[in-house]
Parts: C-alpha cells; structure tokens; sequence
C-alpha cells in the first residue's frame, strides 16, 4: 500500500468540518509606518478592499461561515468594518454608490464574527492560543491576512480543506522560495506522500540559509487541530523570544500529524511594501480589464 494511502486510513477517523477560520490580526504592522499608525495593518486596501476582507472572503469560499478574530489595541476599524454603519448608509441609499457596499453586505449577511483582544503581542503561537475561547475543541483554519492568496478556480484555503477531509490532521500551505529568504519563514522538512502533499517531520522557524531544511517555506493558511492549543499552553517561547506556531506544529509532525500542501494559486506577501504593491497591480489589473 501507499504510503498516502496508509496515511489516509489511520487520519480518516479523526476527519471533522472545518467550521471556523481564526485571523490573527493584533501585530503592529511596522513595515508599514507611518500608515500603520493609528489604522490597522489588515485595513490596508489592496484596491478598494482591505486586506482581511479579501481574507474573510477566501474562508466563505472555502464554506467557513464563523469568523474569529484576535484583535488587540488600535484595531476597533476591523469591527467596524464588518458591521452596519447607519450614517453612511442612509447617506448613499437610492444613490449609484449604493453598489459599491455590496459586497461588504453580503460579507456582514453571510458570516458570524467573533473577537478577543491579545493583550501582550508574544508571538503568532500566542496569538492562536488567545483565540482558543473563539474556537474551542474542533479543528480550524488559520489565515494571515496579509498573506493574500489568488486562485480564481479554487480558494487556497479550500484546496487545503479537501486535503483535511481526506486526512484530517494539520495541513499548512507552502510555496518554494529562493534560498536567500527563508530566513522570513517557517521552512518545513518533508517526504512527498501524493501529488503537492509532503508528510512533515521537521520544521524550523526563521532558519538561516545554511541552516533551512529545504526551501519549501510556509505561507499564511494553516488548517489546524485543537491538540495544538494544550501544546501552546507549555511551549517556551522560541525564534526572537516569541510563542512560535512553528514550534508547537513540529510536535504535532513529530507525531505524523502534518502535511504540508504546496497550493496552486498565487500568494502575495502585502506584509512587505514590494508584496503590496504587487498584489495591488495584479488586481487592479483585474478590476479594470
Ligand atoms: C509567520 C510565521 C512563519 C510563516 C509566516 C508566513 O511569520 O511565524 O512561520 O512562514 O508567518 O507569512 P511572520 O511573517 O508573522 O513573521
């Protein structure tokens, strides 16, 4: 038999819905100042959308409906965006700018949204473990929002969910990057098991060049098991002194409880102003043609 096929027999049991999608969005957004100052980095708009809506977006086209997000100080915009605002409502109603609110309404219409507040940023492992009252006991989809992800016939998050269903455990999302920037990311170490699918026995978070496992580096997507939160609650603290989600996976792949996924579609890096620009290019391009 296969190993994939072996893979598959001993992860089906464990196989539930994804039915939640956890956003992490309490960092500061640094690269980003003086923009970032007093506004949200994932309130940055590629376009007219700001990033987390074309996150939220992603996870509905994926059939999540429950949207959990870890806020924190500063971050008041991202609740109001995904409310009503009655002034401005009122303003444009009957009126050709109507329109331009309907996608955000079907949004609002659609989903539930849940918040907490990180209080002390420790981390992108402290961030999910914060959200752990959002989510409770079942599996859930991680997603970064200023990682965007583009694939017109499937949504990164989606392909990532049929990948759980079939094997349910942790599934995190990699794209082969130049050996000069793995040192940005989480590098994963695994053997091919299906077509993009590689069972993952080691990962490292932020390795030197010299140091990285491959150059398979991990993008924002994760779709994780609730067995990640008890390892959390203990994990030291890791790369630069942070909660590192990197660390407390490794446990879990140590276990045979990873895959990594090398999705098809495009990723943009809009943490970083060359990402940003770019994405904002590409879809500007495809707004006006
Ligand atoms: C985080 C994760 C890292 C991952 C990256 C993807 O790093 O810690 O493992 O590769 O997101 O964008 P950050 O970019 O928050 O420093």
């Amino acid at each position: 038999m296969a190993i994939s096929e072996k893979l598959k027999k001993i992860f089906d049991k464990d196989s539930k819905k994804i039915k939640k999608c956890l956003f992490p969005a309490a960092g500061y957004g640094t690269r980003f100042l003086p923009a970032t100052k007093a506004m949200p980095k994932e309130m940055l708009p590629i376009v007219n959308k700001p990033l987390i809506q074309y996150g939220v977006e992603e996870a509905l086209e994926a059939g999540i409906t429950n949207m959990a997000i870890v806020t924190g100080r500063g971050k008041r915009a991202i609740e109001d965006h995904f409310d009503i605002s009655y002034e401005l409502e009122n303003q444009i109603k009957g009126t050709s700018k109507e329109s331009l609110l309907s996608d955000i309404r079907a949004v609002i219409n659609r989903c539930v949204f849940t918040y907490t507040r990180q209080i002390e940023m420790k981390g992108l492992g402290h961030a999910v473990l914060t959200g752990k009252p959002l989510i409770g006991e079942e599996p859930f989809a991680v997603i970064l929002a200023d990682d965007l992800c583009f694939n017109e016939n499937s949504a990164v998050l989606k392909q990532m969910i049929e990948i759980y269903e079939q094997y349910g455990v942790c599934v995190v999302a990699v794209q082969e990057v130049n050996p000069e920037d793995v040192s940005k990311y989480g590098v994963i170490k695994g053997e091919e098991v299906d077509d993009r699918i590689y069972k993952v026995d080691y990962m490292v978070e932020k390795p030197s060049k010299e140091e990285a496992p491959s150059n398979l580096a991990v993008i924002g997507r994760y779709i994780l098991i609730p067995e990640i939160f008890s390892i959390l609650e203990t994990l030291p603290p890791g790369k630069n002194g942070e909660i590192q989600l990197t660390d407390a996976l490794l446990k879990l792949a140590e276990e045979g409880k990873v895959l990594a996924y090398k999705f098809k579609g495009k990723r943009f890096d809009c943490g970083s102003v060359s990402g940003f620009v770019e994405a904002t290019n590409f879809f500007f391009e495809r707004i006006t043609n």
